[in-house]
């Protein structure tokens, strides 16, 4: 798969089965976001490949209203980062920047090794970082949900995310944030 159908195959399913998570697709996931450019090469992210069931088990909690489709996700992994772990110039901080290139090419990878890996928003950041040990100053900036797609494993997901998984959600048309000069 080249770059280009990665990006276009790419989508935030939620209806997910299970799928092995072996060591060789977290070595992949994790080199391809080592490879990410970053700020001074700073490379502030970091990344818990949360993979066993007991464990996953007690982040679910942590998970918003919505988000109970998650619950179906075979790896879990935690991003976190925080300020001083990158460039910090007048105005402009990096380190959500370089983590969240790094978690898309993590992501890209995924897509292309035939895993859905939708990053999500939706949690408590302080249940995290508990059952996790992650400390206070850090940010946990998103949980990525790892499976493989389902057509069939609709059952936690309520009828608006039924409809998304059809079809891929509208984007603004290109010329309402670019400007060719
Ligand atoms: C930072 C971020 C937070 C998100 N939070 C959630 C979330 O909490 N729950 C959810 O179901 N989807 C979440 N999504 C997925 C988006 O809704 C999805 O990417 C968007 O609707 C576009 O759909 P597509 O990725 O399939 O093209 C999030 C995506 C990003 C990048």
């Amino acid at each position: 798969m080249d770059v280009k159908s990665a990006i276009e195959t790419r989508r935030a399913y939620r209806a997910l089965e299970s799928v092995p998570i072996t060591d060789e697709i977290i070595e992949e996931l994790a080199r391809s976001a080592q490879l990410s450019p970053s700020c001074f090469n700073k490379q502030p992210w970091n990344f818990i490949f949360v993979r066993s069931p007991e464990m996953l088990e007690q982040i679910h909690p942590a998970l918003r209203r919505g988000n109970k489709w998650v619950e179906a996700a075979s790896l879990i992994i935690v991003v976190y980062t925080k300020k001083d772990l990158d460039c910090m110039m007048p105005g402009r901080d990096y380190y959500l920047f370089d983590t969240g290139m790094s978690t898309a090419f993590l992501i890209l990878r995924a897509t292309e090794l035939g895993l859905v890996a939708h990053p999500i928003a939706g949690f408590d950041p302080k249940k995290v970082k508990k059952v996790l040990g992650i400390s206070d100053e850090m940010t946990v900036i998103t949980l990525v949900n790892v499976g493989k797609h389902s057509t069939t494993n609709i059952e936690l997901l309520n009828e608006q995310q039924l409809k998304i998984e059809e079809q891929r959600p509208q984007r603004k048309p290109i010329e309402e944030f670019i400007r060719i000069i």
